[in-house]
């Protein structure tokens, strides 16, 4: 695949701080999170966008998805890897490692959530039944497996309206609903990329068992996860990029 990837990546990796020619992109909708960054990524050049700004100042509801992916699209990006953390509702997986869910539902309100917004002479009702790019899920399912790394095939992503954690009754109803993780910024994320026509799929990294379903105070489960799936999902991107 000779796609121009794009990788959005959520709190706190570094690693892809500094280095690179630096775009700044104004769209119709505004500014991006960050300016986006050129990288070459195992020799692959290689568009980076913080999610929550490069100081880590925009919490998930407050970042301009729309601006976010209408830049990527104006620099020439054709599918995008989204890097964001998740809590873990069911009990068949565990904190400090991978996955790449295959749904979503959408539990956020009040983001500006489509690029149709009245101002186009058109607008499109896209679908959505699967709302993951078949192509980069495969290719991150086969990187990771190539990797050695353990990576979940599938699930169900809850797109909750943060910034507060769930509470346990919450995590209860997503478990009823049939969601297996539950993270902060994957809606409208997905639906902006399909409405663009950007490939989009996530690589989500279990920082965390969800509200009332660990032993552990929350913010103690991410702190002793997020260094491991970090690096298992270093080690993923590594590999896609090296056997593009
Ligand atoms: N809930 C919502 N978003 C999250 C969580 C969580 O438990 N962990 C990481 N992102």
């Amino acid at each position: 695949m000779s796609a121009q990837f794009a990788i959005i990546v959520g709190s706190g990796f570094d690693a892809f701080a500094g280095g690179g020619e630096s775009h700044e992109v104004a769209t119709r909708f505004g500014q991006p999170s960050a300016p986006i960054q050129r990288v070459t990524f195992d020799e692959q050049l290689v568009y980076v966008l913080p999610r929550h700004g490069d100081k880590h100042t925009l919490p998930p509801h407050v970042i301009n998805y729309r601006a976010n992916l209408l830049a990527l699209k104006e620099l020439g990006v054709e599918a995008v890897i989204a890097l964001n953390t998740v809590g873990v509702v069911s009990d068949k997986r565990l904190s400090g490692e991978l996955a790449v869910p295959d749904q979503i539902i959408d539990y956020t309100w009040g983001r500006a959530h489509s690029i149709y917004d009245g101002e186009q002479a058109e607008f499109a009702h896209i679908e959505f039944t699967l709302p993951f790019s078949a192509s980069v899920r495969e290719a991150l399912l086969a990187a990771a497996r190539a990797a050695g790394v353990d990576c979940y095939d599938g699930g169900v992503y809850a797109a909750t309206q943060g910034p507060r954690l769930e509470t346990a009754a919450e995590v209860d109803r997503l478990e009823r609903d049939g969601a297996d993780y539950v993270g902060m910024t994957g809606m409208p994320e997905a639906s902006l990329a399909r409405e663009l026509g950007i490939d989009y799929a996530c690589l989500s990294l279990i920082v965390n068992r969800a509200a009332g379903r660990g032993q552990k105070p929350i913010h103690e489960d991410v702190e002793s996860s997020t260094l491991t799936a970090k690096i298992q999902a270093m080690q993923v991107l590594k590999e896609f990029f090296r056997s593009r």
